[in-house]
């Protein structure tokens, strides 16, 4: 088959996977998204005979909006633009978890600094005030008192970004020390692993210490369910484990997943390239080569 990848930098992840899809004898065309120009009246040039457009790109509103392009032009694109529109925004991922009966930590949005520490307040101390948008823990808040929760939502009020004014408040869960990510391809997992910290945030960007995760029948389910809900395709879900049972906090879109390759014995780049050849048949009807 013919793939192309999207990009604005490779990283180990991209550079694993352009590894694995040329050694299968797959075409792959590069495109730097950077250098593109997204035009109403005619396609990218850059696209014109491939088969799939992976979307590797960093940036989110780049993946947004190249993504929608992709499709405008018939270009059949992993992950799809809809899939990425909700994943990009935990509002719409939370809305979509919940919609679809799949666990997810108890969440409230609101608009005024006052209807937020309203939340917080319900939610009791400590809880998590979220970026509506992004991603590595950056600019995630434990509210551990009502003072620190006044001077957060003031900070974010008076200094954020546009979509820092919009609150995103919810119950802390109380993980063992660690969360959980399974990455999975329409929503079969292919591998998980477990991401400890002494810290709160347990991303492996952060520095979290990571090692394989057993998936369970239970996780299983719930992965495929989340999956479902934001629309499939290839994706990285965050779970934490409540003691009885799993909470989804997160479903990413654009997942990197070096980490997972170094905890895990499966060939993760591997896995990913079986299943594009699966899936490029289904989404555009093409043999692949
Ligand atoms: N409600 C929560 N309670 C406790 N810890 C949380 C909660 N939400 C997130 N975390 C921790 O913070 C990390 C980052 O949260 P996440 O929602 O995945 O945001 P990001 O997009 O920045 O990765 C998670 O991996 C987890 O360790
Ligand atoms: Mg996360």
């Amino acid at each position: 088959m013919h793939i192309g990848v999207l990009y604005s930098r490779i990283r180990r992840d991209e550079k694993l996977l352009l590894g694995a899809l040329r050694e299968r004898g797959h075409k792959v065309t590069k495109i730097d998204v950077r250098e593109q120009r997204f035009s109403l009246d005619a396609p990218l040039e850059a696209v014109a005979d491939v088969d799939v457009v992976l979307d590797r790109c960093l940036a989110t509103s780049r993946s947004l909006y190249a993504t929608r392009f992709l499709d405008a032009y018939g270009v059949p694109v992993i992950n799809s633009a809809e899939t990425a529109e909700i994943c990009a925004d935990k509002v719409k991922t939370s809305l979509a978890l919940d919609g679809a009966g799949v666990p997810t930590p108890r969440t409230d949005v609101a608009f005024t600094t006052d209807a937020a520490l309203e939340s917080i307040e319900r939610f009791d101390y400590p809880c998590v005030l979220k970026p509506v948008i992004g991603s590595w823990g950056r600019l995630m808040a434990k509210v551990e008192s009502r003072s620190a929760a006044e001077a957060i939502l003031e900070h974010k009020a008076t200094l954020g970004h546009y979509k820092h004014k919009l609150f995103y408040v919810q119950e802390f869960v109380e993980k063992p020390g660690r969360d959980l990510r399974v990455m999975a391809a329409d929503g079969v997992p292919i591998a998980g692993m477990a991401r400890s910290s002494d810290h709160w945030l347990t991303n492996a960007a952060k520095g979290a210490r990571t090692e394989r995760f057993e998936i369970d029948d239970e996780a299983r389910e719930l992965v495929e369910k989340a999956s479902a809900a934001v629309g499939g395709g290839l994706l990285g879900v965050d779970l934490m484990e409540t003691g009885e049972s799993y909470t989804v906090h997160e479903v990413n879109h654009t997942v990197e997943f070096k980490a997972l390759d170094d905890a895990v014995e499966v060939d993760i780049p591997e896995q990913v390239v079986d299943w594009l050849e699966t899936a490029v048949e289904e989404r555009a009807g093409v043999t692949p080569a």
